[in-house]
């Protein structure tokens, strides 16, 4: 079976290795559009248009089913991608839900969505987590961390200060929501900086289970092979694949 995985950089990336991880396709096309990035930033029409555009490019490589690896497309795009495209196309936010709520069953316990400014705007993962009774939660964009990480920047001086410029006045959550896929690349210094304590819940990891489960996707025995497309700079994206995957 082959999967497209679709991000706006290079975010989708910590999604990929976790279908990697599990070897849940024989073949991958990665694209990253990188030449647009963030998406964030975009207000809902041009994040609409540039996934549909990425949906044209993956028309053209004959794949079986899309993975939407971007928080942000997923919240504003989906429907539309799922309404032209002859393929499924599965969105991380519905995944992101399930799996919070098999790991969180108490209702009152606190949860902190962090995610680009259009994901905390379209309010995706609030709405649903209140329809399914969830009393605390908070949401935050945290944008910046985006591009950070797309500088290359995962550790150290730069990383910290922007941690604590947005969590300063955070108490420590029991529950995390990486509502966009970049951040599970900086997930050690967030949950560092809580202390170790709260559950974080990956895009990834998420994904994985809902193929299996909503999708009867089977693994594989072989690695997957893995082609990487972006719309500006693929050596960046090539060079960031081989290190973290
Ligand atoms: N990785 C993306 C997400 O999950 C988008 C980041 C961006 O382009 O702003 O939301």
């Amino acid at each position: 079976m082959k999967a497209g995985v679709f991000d706006s950089g290079i975010g989708g990336l910590s999604v990929l290795k976790s279908i990697v991880d599990a070897r849940l396709f024989n073949e991958i096309i990665y694209y990253g559009d990188t030449a647009r990035v963030p998406y964030g930033t975009k207000d809902k029409d041009t994040i609409i248009r540039f996934s549909l555009e990425a949906l044209d490019f993956f028309n053209k490589h004959n794949i079986d089913i899309l993975i939407v690896a971007c928080n942000t497309a997923s919240a504003y795009a989906l429907k539309d991608m799922q309404k032209i495209s002859k393929i499924p196309v599965i969105g991380v936010v519905e995944p992101g839900i399930l799996a919070l709520s098999n790991n969180v069953q108490d209702k009152n316990k606190n949860i902190l969505i962090i995610a680009t400014k259009a994901t905390i705007k379209s309010k995706a993962y609030e709405t649903k987590l209140l329809k399914l009774g969830y009393k605390n939660i908070q949401s935050l964009q945290t944008g910046l961390f985006v591009s950070a990480i797309e500088e290359g920047i995962t550790s150290g001086e730069v990383l910290d200060s922007i941690i604590r410029f947005y969590f300063k006045e955070q108490q420590i959550p029991d529950a995390i929501i990486l509502g966009c896929t970049h951040f599970p690349l900086i997930q050690d210094e967030i949950k560092r900086y809580f202390d170790n304590k709260p559950l974080l819940i990956h895009s990834g990891d998420a994904i994985v289970q809902y193929l299996i489960k909503k999708h009867d996707i089977k693994a594989q025995s072989n690695i997957p092979k893995i082609k990487y497309f972006a719309s500006s700079n693929k050596k960046f994206i090539e060079d960031i694949a081989k290190k973290w995957l």
